[in-house]
């Protein structure tokens, strides 16, 4: 039963997942990140036996989150395997008739991101087409792949946009210069060697946390409340999404048999200003920014997306004040958000 709290926030927690996978063996790439965990737990939910790529499967402890998941002594397997190694995703996608493909370093440093997330794209749609029998691959993309362009910004992107690359480039925007080119790599690839893919575009991602540590998108807020931020930009807008319901577009994308092209994943747009405002009202123990940086200008508005695909998957779209409440609450659970300090504002 959820519990109500300020802004609309329920606690509740996802319900049943049916049972479609059952005999089904899928592989997911980057098994331990945070949305692909979420994915792993869902598909061993739903009956599927999964393999997970990691990169190191003899960390216990970096990967005790997923070995602990309901179903897993029994349907997970964890394969070592690196984006750069195109034998090592063969072997793990060997037997599988479907492949997620979710792992990409989430970082803005080019040297570190390129590479993986291009030639990394490209070797696991390569394995996927050399071991066939694989009955469609799901790609985590992003909106970075679809909106940075200086025309769509301030208005609606569906499915239909693409981020501009030399935009990106001219403005070191890293992460949507490679999800862009890693994308439309998957697509020639696809059409290349005849394989069925579906991409999902999530915006920033939140909620809980299965994993240990904080990773790049959880981050995003945790900042807000340590007092490592002292105020918020004007021209900063963002969509939302809840980690549930990126793994949810996951699932349907594959188990859909019509489903087919891009799908947004993002909530609604919200300056950063409401943000705090709603990080302020839920959790006033922390010092949550209450200025803007750069005066009280105009706040931006942002680039809004079309969920019109998404809802015909069927996938809700969480609130985005339920996606921040999850967040902070699962970083205070695992230790990872500093108790608050006696602090002055
Ligand atoms: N989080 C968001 O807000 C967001 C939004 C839109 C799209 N996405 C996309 O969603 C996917 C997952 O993001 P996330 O937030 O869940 O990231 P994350 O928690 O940082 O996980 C990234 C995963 O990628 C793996 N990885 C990185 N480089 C690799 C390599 N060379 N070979 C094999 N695996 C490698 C990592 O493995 P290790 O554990 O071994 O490092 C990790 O499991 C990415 O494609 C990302 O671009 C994320």
């Amino acid at each position: 039963m959820g519990v109500s709290n300020v802004d609309g926030v329920n606690t509740a927690s996802c319900g049943a997942a049916g049972s479609t996978g059952h005999g089904r063996t899928v592989c997911v790439t980057g098994a331990g990140g945070f949305i692909a965990s979420w994915l792993v737990k869902l598909l061993l939910e739903k009956g599927y036996t999964v393999r997970g790529t990691v990169r190191n499967p003899d960390d216990v402890a970096k990967n005790a989150h997923l070995t602990a998941l309901d179903g897993a002594a029994e349907r997970l397997s964890l394969f070592r395997a690196d984006l750069l190694d195109q034998e090592s995703l063969a072997a793990a996608f060997r037997g599988c008739e479907g492949v997620f493909h979710t792992a990409c370093p989430v970082t803005e440093d080019p040297e570190k991101l390129i590479e993986p997330a291009v030639n990394g794209t490209r070797n696991v749609l390569n394995a996927a087409a050399d071991v066939g029998g694989i009955r469609r691959v799901v790609m985590t993309s992003s909106i970075g792949a679809v909106y940075m362009n200086s025309g769509n910004r301030a208005g609606e992107a569906d499915e239909t946009c693409w981020s501009d690359l030399q935009y990106c480039k001219d403005t070191k925007n890293w992460y949507c210069y490679a999800k862009t080119i890693a994308e439309q790599t998957a697509w020639s690839l696809a059409a290349a060697r005849h394989l069925d893919l579906v991409v999902i575009n999530p915006s920033l991602v939140l909620g809980p946390l299965l994993q240990p540590a904080v990773n790049a998108s959880t981050t995003h807020i945790a900042k807000y409340l340590d007092g490592s931020v002292k105020t918020y930009y004007a021209n900063a807008a963002q969509a939302y999404a809840h980690v549930r319901d990126v793994a949810d577009a996951h699932a349907r994308a594959y188990e859909t048999p019509d489903a087919s092209g891009r799908y947004l994943c993002a909530g609604e747009t919200v300056h950063r200003a409401e943000v705090c405002r709603i990080l302020g009202k839920l959790f006033p123990e922390y010092p949550v920014p209450t200025k803007c940086k750069g005066g009280e200008g105009e706040l931006k508005k942002g680039c809004r997306f079309s969920n019109r695909r998404l809802k015909e998957l069927g996938v809700g779209v969480t609130p985005t004040s339920q996606c921040l409440y999850e967040t902070v609450t699962s970083l205070q659970d695992k230790g990872l958000l500093p108790k608050p300090q006696a602090h002055a504002w």
